[in-house]
């Protein structure tokens, strides 16, 4: 079982929301968590686009996610939301998926002027899913090297942001999921 879970949206090939998301999950590696990071990459076009609910990696990516005690999504902002391959694999998978699980949301967009799609567009969709959500960072795109993967965050206030945020997350898995003795 994976103790954390990091699901990226992202159908680019050299994605800067992968980026952030891998640097998210270095330093929970650093932490001492295990991380297992999932991409609708790693869907076949065919089960996404005709919807093949049954399909092994469907119930293999659901299973990694319930067993996860906490979960990042992330997505890039496509036409002021989360992209539609996104959506198109949560749509598969089983609608409490996220049950008790702690989440952190996290976007990356090119303007400032659409950091509310992840109040707006991904909040309410993992929330449907029963996640916890917490408050998530939004990332502008001239605060990403993207030729820099060990450290792509290039912005003090964003990198705070994120680092804030994950201490927040860890703060929250550690309160919800100790074991009872
Ligand atoms: C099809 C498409 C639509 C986009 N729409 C928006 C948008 O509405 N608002 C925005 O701020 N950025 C938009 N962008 C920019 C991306 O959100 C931004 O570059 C993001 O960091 C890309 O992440 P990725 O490299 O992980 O795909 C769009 C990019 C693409 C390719």
């Amino acid at each position: 079982m994976s103790e954390i879970v990091i699901l990226s949206g992202s159908p680019s090939v050299n994605s800067r929301s992968d980026l952030v998301l891998r640097f998210l999950g270095r330093s929970l590696q650093n932490k001492g968590f295990k991380v297992t990071h999932v991409s609708i990459k790693d869907v076949p076009q065919d089960v996404l686009f005709e919807g093949k609910f049954d399909s092994p990696v469907v119930s293999q990516i659901a299973a990694k996610l319930q067993g996860a005690r906490g979960v990042i999504v992330g997505s890039p902002v496509y036409k002021a939301a989360y992209t539609g391959v996104l959506k198109a694999l949560i749509d598969l998978l089983p609608q409490d998926v996220l049950e008790d699980t702690p989440v952190f949301p996290l976007m990356t967009g090119g303007s400032p002027a659409h950091m509310l799609a992840i109040e707006y567009t991904l909040k309410p969709l993992l929330a449907t899913l029963k996640g916890q959500n917490l408050k998530g960072v939004f990332v502008t795109d001239n605060h990403i090297d993207k030729t820099n993967t060990e450290q792509p965050i290039i912005n003090i206030e964003t990198h705070e942001r994120l680092t804030k945020q994950l201490a927040y997350f860890v703060e929250l898995l550690n309160r919800q999921k100790s074991p009872i003795v």
